[in-house]
């Protein structure tokens, strides 16, 4: 079964092709420039690059699996969540290509995709995590810059959702608090590589929702904590300034580089904890043979080592994928995602289906 997938999500251009469970060739563009002084991904310019070079990616794949689209059994693409308008450049290739060789189209959850991503098989079929299959109950955590989510999956492409953060992304707020320190976006693994020269315990964050009885969390006001410690830091600290009127804003040039890593390492250690209080919670009560995890936040080694330890002490077995390019954004994982998705008869046959798929921005991942 040769699949090639697409993603166009956010501002990579990816695509990929596996056979079965296989990837046999990979290839994104992320080079242009797409972010906007705010440090966010400018949704039109991302387009754009789609546009320009989703042609070129493709024909990269195929060149490198030494395929031709006329071998290819099934495309597979990208239908939400993302940026809207980034997200139409994929799937109208995807149809387009699906129409004219007259095979199935299958619609992929790029965060189900994050999830899946751990069952990737390299050329030599040679797994690239640390499993060859799922093991259920698991737990499933996607951890994002839009998303941190937490399921119960009782068997393949079953997702009972118990956990989500009320407020801001766990990545999201990785990347808000790299702009008050000047690190450009996205900041995660620059405030990773800060925190290992800093101290995590110089200063003394919140954990926010870590008594609440839920599995929630809540990233808002973990982001606010740093944000007073930046402005006194760097000596413009006023204490009557009412929370909603503190912007968020670049004062990194009035703070000394000890300053900054120390900033970083609290704040790793307050996100990484507040993340493992309800993850070692929903341990106990769901007792999982796996801790999957995905989603471009699970790059953090300082994470994984928490999530190891806590693996260990539950006897569970933590499950991502060993590759960094499979961590964030790839279409390999797409591929995967939709083999199991064609096993379960999720495709798109004929012509006025695949007319009918459209971009869902905000796609969730629901109980299947
Ligand atoms: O999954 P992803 O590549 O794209 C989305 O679907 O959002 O995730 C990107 C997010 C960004 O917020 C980025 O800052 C974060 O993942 N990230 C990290 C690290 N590497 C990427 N966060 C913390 N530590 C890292 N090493
Ligand atoms: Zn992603």
């Amino acid at each position: 079964m040769r699949i090639l997938a697409i993603d166009t999500s956010c501002d990579d251009t990816s695509a990929a092709i596996s056979d079965s469970d296989r990837i046999v060739a990979n290839a994104f563009w992320s080079k242009v420039k797409v972010h906007n002084e705010w440090g966010g991904v400018v949704p039109s310019e991302a387009k754009r690059q789609h546009e320009e070079f989703l042609e070129p990616v493709i024909t990269n794949v195929l060149k490198e699996s030494g395929l031709r689209l006329e071998d290819i059994n099934y495309f597979a693409v990208t239908y939400g969540p993302g940026l809207a308008i980034a997200l139409e450049p994929g799937i109208d290739k995807a149809k387009e290509l699906s129409v004219k060789y007259n095979r199935p189209l299958v619609p992929v959850n790029h965060m189900v995709a994050h999830i899946y991503a751990s069952l990737a098989k390299d050329k030599d079929n040679k797994p690239l995590s640390q499993v060859n299959e799922f093991e259920f109950p698991a737990l499933a955590l996607t951890i994002s810059g839009g998303h941190t989510d937490l399921y119960v999956m009782e068997r393949h492409l079953s997702f009972h959702h118990i956990g989500r953060t009320l407020d801001d992304a766990i990545g999201e707020s990785f990347d808000k608090v790299g702009r008050m320190l000047g690190l450009g976006f996205p900041a995660g693994y620059k405030i990773e590589e800060l925190a290992k020269s800093g101290n995590k315990n110089r200063f003394n964050l919140p954990r926010p929702l870590s008594q609440s009885d839920d599995l929630n969390w809540s990233f808002s006001g973990l982001k606010t904590a740093v944000l007073y410690e930046v402005y006194k830091l760097a000596g413009e600290y006023r204490p009557n300034q009412e929370k909603g009127k503190v912007k968020l804003q670049d004062i990194s040039d009035k703070l000394k580089p000890q300053d900054i890593a120390d900033i970083a390492a609290s704040f790793q250690l307050a996100a990484v904890n507040s993340l493992l209080i309800k993850i070692e919670k929903a341990i106990r009560s769901y007792t999982p043979k796996m801790l999957i995890i995905g989603g471009g936040v699970i790059a953090n080694s300082f994470l994984r080592m928490n999530l190891e330890n806590l693996a260990l002490k539950y006897d569970t077995k933590l499950v991502y994928p060993t590759p960094m390019w499979l961590c964030t954004d790839n279409a390999a994982m797409i591929a995967i995602a939709a083999k199991f998705l064609i096993d379960h008869g999720k495709i798109l046959s004929t012509k006025e289906e695949i007319d009918n798929l459209e971009r869902i921005p905000n796609l969730r991942i629901t109980k299947e």
